[in-house]
């Protein structure tokens, strides 16, 4: 089987494999002020006029707080082995420190029941971008409080849950986080300062540390790791200006992130490209922390929606770097290429030159305009393709040595995609966000099927 495959092959997969779907807190919850839950960067940054379209925020949401039973026998309708979903710090810590809030503590409890009940393993990420207001208001992810904070609030997450769940993610796409909140502005909490970006990657990086410390103090057995947003990155031509380009933004997209995690610290070119802005400079990185960060983990999760074909491009930006639209090639939503080859290309890449225990993609999936017919049904048939080719490439990694465990589809259902609202549908279940109505679009039948071949007789 190759990545041109259309058709993934459902009995190539090994026996036991992960299947799941995702979602994340802030995007789905809603309740956003109750039970004592306080208020996330999101709700500042929603409430922010011109900072999120439409005005849209996760007040309401998909209202999954408050449907909690029906949404776990949607997730259990689907087939899925595993579900994955986010804690919200604001819910369970609202002070960002210091003494729990048991209501929210049990709204995952009975969460974690839920699934078990259903046969479903729980994956559970402790950290997706709703930091509690009142830590951005000492300083946030460029104050290294705030990694502190995230080892005690993992301390009592994993204390309260970790007799039930086994599988933990440390943080999600800390290049988000740090990039998008600090440094591009884009997401909460909208700041635009490279060196603040910067300061916040150290940060987080520290907090996944500081998290698998009280992951392994805490979870016999567990399973731990960190999740990633990567894309491979491609020289527009076979020039070796636009290699070296390419090689820029896999150093500021990946290796960044990847080296530091496999015990490497950070990749010099990119600390001298920095230069004043780089955490080192800034005096950020102390004592033990790279030994923090570098400490083992169960496996590698990869966020994969798209690849980077870049051109070399002098005084753009601090990467000299210009992303390129590819001719003929076809593009989601989001203006994200769709390329399932670099799927293939990624995961080979990852165990050659990382060698992890384990390999899961966390989430993969695509946005479209989807057309609602009259009975509610969605017809979405890039969509399905697109998880089609992407599962087909999967396969291929795995043919090519990969020693991938698992895949989850992001997203269960349509939720509030972050700046751009509930206008931008992933979900493989359609939600009418009027009136909270869950409809499996074809792409969920199509998942839903192909899962039951995959796990025959298992
Ligand atoms: C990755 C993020 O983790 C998730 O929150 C987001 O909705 C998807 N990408 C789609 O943009």
């Amino acid at each position: 089987m190759t990545a041109n495959t259309n058709q993934p092959n459902p009995h190539s997969f090994p026996p036991r494999f992960t299947w799941g779907v995702a979602t994340s807190s802030y995007q789905i919850e809603g309740a956003a002020h109750e039970d004592g839950r306080s208020p996330s960067i999101w709700d500042t940054f929603c409430a922010t006029p011109g900072k999120v379209l439409n005005g849209d925020n996760g007040d309401v949401a998909c209202d999954h707080y408050h449907r909690l039973d029906s949404d776990l026998d949607l997730i259990a309708s689907v087939g899925v082995n595993a579900y994955r979903f986010s804690v919200a710090w604001p819910r369970v810590v609202p002070e960002g420190r210091g003494t729990p809030n048991p209501a929210g503590l049990d709204f995952y409890s009975r969460l974690v029941d839920g699934l078990l009940a259903r046969g479903i393993t729980p994956w559970l990420t402790l950290y997706h971008w709703d930091l509690p207001q009142v830590l951005q208001d000492a300083g946030g992810w460029p104050k290294r409080d705030t990694a502190l904070a995230l080892g005690d609030y993992a301390a009592v997450v994993t204390d309260a849950l970790g007799d039930r769940v086994k599988h933990w993610i440390t943080i999600n796409e800390p290049w988000v986080a740090a990039f998008m909140g600090y440094g591009n502005g884009v997401h909460a909490p909208g700041h635009t300062d490279l060196a603040e970006s910067f300061a916040a990657s150290h940060h987080l990086l520290l907090a996944h540390g500081l998290a698998l410390q009280a992951i392994r103090a805490n979870v016999p057995g567990a399973k731990a790791g960190i999740t990633l947003n990567l894309a491979a990155a491609y020289p527009a031509t076979g020039s070796p200006e636009d290699q070296a380009a390419a090689w820029r933004q896999d150093g500021f997209a990946n290796r960044w992130y990847l080296d530091p995690v496999f015990g490497r610290g950070y990749p010099q070119d990119m600390v001298e490209r920095l230069g004043a802005a780089s955490p080192q400079a800034q005096g950020l990185v102390r004592g033990s922390d790279l030994e923090t960060i570098g400490a083992p983990t169960d496996f590698l999760g990869v966020n994969m929606y798209s690849r980077s074909v870049v051109a070399d491009a002098p005084g753009e930006g601090f990467l000299d770097v210009r992303q390129l639209r590819v001719e003929g090639s076809e593009y989601t939503g989001f203006d994200w290429e769709v390329a399932p080859q670099s799927l293939t290309d990624l995961m080979l890449r990852l165990q050659r030159d990382y060698n992890p225990p384990a390999l899961y993609i966390t989430e993969n999936g695509a946005t479209y305009p989807d057309t609602v017919a009259e009975d509610g049904t969605v017809h979405d048939e890039e969509r399905t393709r697109y998880f089609q080719q992407h599962l087909a490439a999967l396969g291929a990694a795995i043919t090519g040595g990969a020693k991938m465990a698992g895949y989850f589809a992001w997203s269960l259902m349509d939720n509030f995609e972050w700046a751009e609202g509930y206008d931008k549908r992933f979900g493989i279940v359609h939600v009418d966000f009027e009136t909270q109505a869950r409809t499996l679009k074809a792409s969920g039948r199509w998942y839903r099927d192909f899962l039951a071949r995959a796990q025959e007789g298992q």
